[in-house]
């Protein structure tokens, strides 16, 4: 049987703790007979997406298959994440996000990976008789799970209040399914992490979680929640809630769902409904809701017949 491959990528220093602890949940994997493969993200020159949404024109007109036009080493990430089985990635926390860097290469994943798009394209363009070198990747469509690490300086956890619920943004649109989060703050009371028994423990068992899901024999066991509380939504077990100011509904950002706000003996719980649970746009459900409104409701050039005119008043300003 052909070896299940972990890959992990880093958005920290080289060496320093997001790194190092990455390595240490691989390990865990390469013992349990994975192969390995660790990229450090900031060593490659990857552009920042233009925005030209090629990516996405090409997929939906049937003439592309999700590729980018930027040439640059984007195609070294993008060929690790297309033979990996499991993924680890982590960032450390900068003004409370993940890293810029992070955020790039997120876009340069994006709608391009995005597995409703790919598999569109693919299962038309197979039936149209196109050759597989014509089609989306069909490794895009491999079950994948995943874990997510942030690393913050700061003592205060709230520092890095938007740093995992933005990570998501990373495995998303290829829909892996996260099966282990971990917030590590604090990281400046030590050297290094490597001071810190407790959290390169919690990177060991990190390691064995994703193993656990890559051998899992059923897809409940697969995709289990491995992180260390249920969180707040139970897709992707953040925090993170979103006012509707609509009574008492309220939306995980992260997830795009709605649930109500309830207070039970003095807590705030949410409940999210299965409907709603469902088209979480981790799942593909949710996904395809939004790949078919972009299909069926974006306009495309000519609707505004002078638009060229009407810009000319805005061309120079301010320059
Ligand atoms: C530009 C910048 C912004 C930072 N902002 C935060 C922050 O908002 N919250 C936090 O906890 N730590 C913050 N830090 C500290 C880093 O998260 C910390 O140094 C971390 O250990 C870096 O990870 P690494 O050691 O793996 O490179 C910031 C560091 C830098 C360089």
């Amino acid at each position: 049987m052909e070896k299940k491959k972990v890959l992990g990528i880093s958005f920290g220093r080289k060496m320093s703790n997001t790194e190092v602890m990455i390595k240490e949940a691989l390990l865990q994997c390469q013992a349990a007979g994975c192969d390995i493969q660790f990229i450090r993200a900031d060593d490659l020159d990857i552009h920042i997406c233009t925005g030209c949404i090629s990516c996405v024109v090409g997929m939906t007109t049937g003439r592309g298959k999700g590729g980018c036009v930027l040439k640059d080493d984007f195609h070294i990430i993008d060929e690790a994440l297309m033979e990996c089985d499991a993924l680890i990635v982590g960032s450390p926390v900068y003004e409370m996000e993940p890293t810029g860097n992070f955020k790039v290469v997120c876009d340069r994943i994006g709608p391009s990976h995005d597995i409703t798009f790919r598999e569109a394209t693919y299962k038309e363009g197979l039936a149209a008789g196109k050759p597989e070198s014509e089609l989306p990747d069909k490794r895009s469509f491999k079950k994948r799970v995943g874990a997510l690490i942030t690393v913050g300086g700061a003592m205060t956890e709230n520092w890095l209040s938007l740093a995992l619920p933005s990570m998501y943004a990373f495995t998303m649109s290829m829909g892996i399914d996260i099966i282990d989060a971990y917030k590590y703050f604090g990281a400046m009371a030590y050297e290094h992490v490597l001071g810190n028994e407790k959290v390169m423990h919690r990177m060991e068992a990190l390691g064995k979680h994703i193993v656990e899901g890559l051998f899992a024999e059923t897809e409940e066991e697969r995709t289990k929640w491995r992180g260390d509380k249920e969180g707040t939504c139970p897709v992707c077990h953040n925090d993170l809630i979103e006012i509707s100011h609509s009574g008492t509904r309220v939306e995980c950002p992260v997830c795009g769902i709605a649930g109500d706000l309830q207070i039970e003996d003095g807590e705030i719980h949410v409940h999210f409904p299965p409907e709603e649970i469902k088209r979480s746009r981790l799942y593909y459900a949710g996904k395809l809701e939004h790949s078919t409104e972009i299909k069926t409701r974006a306009v495309g050039p000519g609707q505004i017949p002078d638009l060229k005119e009407r810009k000319q008043k805005y061309l120079h300003v301010g320059e």
